[in-house]
């Protein structure tokens, strides 16, 4: 560990809590598609992370006001804005996480697929740099549709020689967020109290949150059920509408990508007992990715969790939603492999 520069005793020893050694390492964090709309909230709550030492904000567009604006707020980390793809590899170099956020948003009546004609290609571009000037670091992918982006990384990687299983991860944050907020909602719980496993993918029906595993337990009818398993998988289309045209989350997605990347630099700076839901290479089933509770590390994926047991009303939608994932990750791997 290095401790971190500048830093009096007394701000690293409070940095520092929660380490056994006091000392916290230092962490470069990059977002790529930092000015938009999730990027910038993101960028800001990267900035309050104090796990953070470095903070690169990369976009095609407006990244130094975003990082001019954000180096302002005074806790640890230094802020850098890099803007335009030749200075695309000075974002990277030296990252332990990279954030990707970069991509179009939905408009009403979209489906996520629908963005994959633009977003897979910037996806694979991105990769194809982190292969190049980041290699070790693990991705973050929150650009859609996730359940086809994340392969679309993996295959990337591949050619590249760098893919390491353990350090690709598809954001599904914001779906546990929703299933724990409308639990909460539901069951008259205290909402910092609920625990909500989702797994599956990041559409649709293959967003499957597992109620029958909810903490605090409710009890809640089969139709309450039914209900908040529907909110869970229309929650990105809820503020799609909500939006307008608008674009899709972005606030809430900034909080729930701040929440996983900490995860991922806990796990990193080997803070135990570090898990939360991603959709990661796996074998819980047949298919090759898959969102289940993970566990995470120094390496970054330390053990992909199972499912634990699940209701006749869990199981059928896991049923269900297997072919139409195992259709978005085949779309992905094949057009990564397109000439
Ligand atoms: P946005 O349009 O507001 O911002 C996207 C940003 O990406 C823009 O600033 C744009 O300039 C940038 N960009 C485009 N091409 C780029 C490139 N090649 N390199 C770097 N940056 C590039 O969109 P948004 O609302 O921030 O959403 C971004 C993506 O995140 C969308 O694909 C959206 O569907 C997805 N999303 C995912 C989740 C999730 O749960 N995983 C949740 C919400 C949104
Ligand atoms: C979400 O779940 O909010 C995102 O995937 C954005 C979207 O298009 O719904």
């Amino acid at each position: 560990f290095r401790l971190i520069r500048n830093g009096s005793a007394s701000r690293s020893r409070d940095i520092g809590r929660g380490y056994s050694s006091g000392a916290v390492p230092e962490r470069k964090v990059a977002v790529l598609g930092a000015a938009g709309g999730i990027g910038q909230p993101l960028a800001l709550l990267m900035k309050l992370n104090p796990l953070v030492s470095r903070l690169a904000l990369y976009d095609i567009a407006g990244t130094p006001g975003v990082a001019a604006d954000v180096s302002h707020i005074n806790t640890r980390s230094e802020v850098a804005g890099y803007m335009g793809e030749e200075q695309l590899g000075q974002a990277l170099e030296g990252s332990d996480v990279v954030i990707i956020p970069a991509g179009v948003p939905r408009k009403p009546g979209m489906t996520r697929d629908d963005l994959f004609n633009i977003n897979a290609g910037i996806v694979k571009s991105l990769c194809t740099a982190i292969a190049k000037y980041c290699p070790h670091a693990l991705v973050n992918m929150i650009s859609n549709p996730v359940n086809s982006t994340v392969p679309i990384a993996a295959e990337v990687f591949k050619k590249a020689g760098t893919y390491d299983e353990k350090k690709l991860f598809g954001v599904t944050t914001l779906d546990v967020v929703r299933a724990k907020t409308f639990y909460a909602g539901k069951a008259k719980v205290p909402v910092g109290e609920v625990n909500v496993p989702v797994v599956g993918g990041h559409a649709g029906i293959t967003i499957l949150p597992l109620f029958s595993q909810a903490t605090p337990k409710a009890n809640l009818p089969d139709e309450d059920i039914n209900a908040l398993t529907k909110r869970t998988q229309d929650g990105g289309t809820e503020v799609v509408e909500a939006k307008a045209g608008k674009g899709s989350a972005t606030l809430s997605m900034a909080y729930a990508g701040a929440l996983f990347a900490d995860a991922c630099l806990k796990g990193l700076n080997g803070v135990p007992d570090v898990v939360e839901c991603s959709f990661v290479q796996s074998n819980i089933t047949e298919l090759p990715f898959f969102a289940s509770k993970v566990k995470l590390g120094k390496n970054g994926v330390e053990e992909v969790l199972g499912l634990g047991s699940l209701s006749d009303f869990e199981k059928r939608g896991l049923e269900n939603l297997l072919p139409k994932l195992k259709a978005s990750i085949e779309k992905g791997i094949k057009f990564a492999n397109q000439i």
